[in-house]
């Protein structure tokens, strides 16, 4: 086979682990807030519940629960991580860096920690950064973790979004591995013409959070669902493509996509553009409903666990979103054992 893969130290993922949240809201708990149906929801969606962090949990707290299995995954102390990078789009706070609050948390001591913020596609985007870390040798073991709590940022009467969104983490952690495998490639991709189509407009510096900023709701997320709908069912086939044709690969190589799960209609759609079977889309929508940046790492997760993953198989990671944003990582997959 004809290869374009020229680096020499290969980065890929030696720990995986994911946190969602223990209370779970139904299609039939939101019938009772806003006016909705369990059946519009599952048909026009393919969610039927997701989970909802509580008032006494932190971002923080759900993005620790999720490394330190990835840590326990990889058999290895948080001593043994060189850097953390944490994606989100809702982080604890405006200041300081949930990453830095992570860090504490995990008793790390001086080691860098920062957020990056790429809407739902933050996994896609940290993954290709804490790559380029170990590739250049510069660390040896990188934490990634992707966690979302957008439920905090939700309208409870918009219908159009409410239903949409839930709570979780995904974390791994990234290493050296054998050459050949690990990550193959990444696409990365923006366009800031379509900022408008999916935001939460208050709290930044911008429009600072005030009573007018709170009660016209500014703080909560805003989407036009048609839009981001159309640009989706683009992003996903292209992005595979293009993060596919880097790695010399087509997407009969690929054993699992793991799409970003915001909508069954789009994966669908995509599937359907690709020429893939859905039995290859990996999709945990019905229990989750869109945990924004946790999605991937959360399927992937559950994918692992599930113990159906073989070294050398090829996964897809695929998603897009807020900014506008998309993106797709190819990883050939060099573990063997969990230590779960
Ligand atoms: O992470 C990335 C972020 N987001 C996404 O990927 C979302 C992408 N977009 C979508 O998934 C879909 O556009 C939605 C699920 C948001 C909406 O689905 P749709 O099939 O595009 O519905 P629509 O917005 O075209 O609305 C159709 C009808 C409207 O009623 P009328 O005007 O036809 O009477 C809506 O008011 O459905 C109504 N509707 C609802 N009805 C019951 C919208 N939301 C709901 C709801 N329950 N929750």
């Amino acid at each position: 086979m004809k290869t374009i893969l020229k680096k020499e130290t290969f980065a890929g993922i030696i720990g995986i682990g994911s946190h969602l949240p223990s209370k779970t809201l139904t299609n039939f708990d939101l019938e009772k807030i806003v006016d909705t149906s369990d059946k519009w929801i599952k048909t026009r969606t393919g969610i039927s519940e997701r989970r909802i962090i509580d008032d006494n949990t932190g971002l923080s707290d759900l993005a620790v629960s999720a490394s330190k299995k990835a840590l326990f995954d990889a058999g290895l102390e948080i001593t043994d991580i060189d850097l953390i990078i944490l994606s989100t789009c809702s982080p604890e706070m405006v200041m300081p860096s949930t990453a830095c609050l992570v860090q504490q948390k995990l008793g790390a001591k001086t080691i860098p920690a920062f957020d990056i913020s790429a809407g739902c596609t933050g996994f896609i985007y940290a993954v290709a950064i804490g790559a380029q870390f170990i590739e250049t040798g510069c660390y040896k073991k990188v934490l990634v973790i992707g966690a979302d709590a957008l439920s905090k940022h939700l309208d409870w009467t918009d219908r159009g979004t409410c239903v949409l969104f839930g709570d979780g983490a995904g974390a791994v952690v990234l290493g050296v591995v054998e050459q050949g495998y690990g990550i193959l490639s990444n696409y990365l991709a923006a366009t800031g013409a379509g900022a408008n189509l999916l935001k939460i407009p208050a709290g930044g510096s911008g429009l600072p959070a005030t009573k007018d900023s709170f009660v016209k709701k500014l703080h909560c997320v805003q989407m036009n669902g048609n839009e981001v709908f159309k640009f989706a069912v683009r992003a996903l086939p292209q992005a595979t493509n293009a993060a596919l044709r880097k790695a010399n690969l087509t997407v009969d190589d690929v054993d699992y996509f793991i799409p970003h799960q915001a909508n069954i209609r789009i994966l669908e759609t995509a599937a359907r553009k690709l020429g893939v079977g859905f039995d290859k889309i990996v999709n945990n929508i019905d229990k989750y409903g869109n945990t924004s940046t946790a999605s991937i790492p959360v399927a992937l997760d559950e994918l692992w666990q599930s113990g159906v993953i073989k070294k050398g198989d090829v996964m897809l990671l695929v998603g897009f979103g807020a900014g506008l944003t998309w993106g797709a990582n190819v990883i050939k997959w060099s573990k063997t054992t969990s230590s779960n």
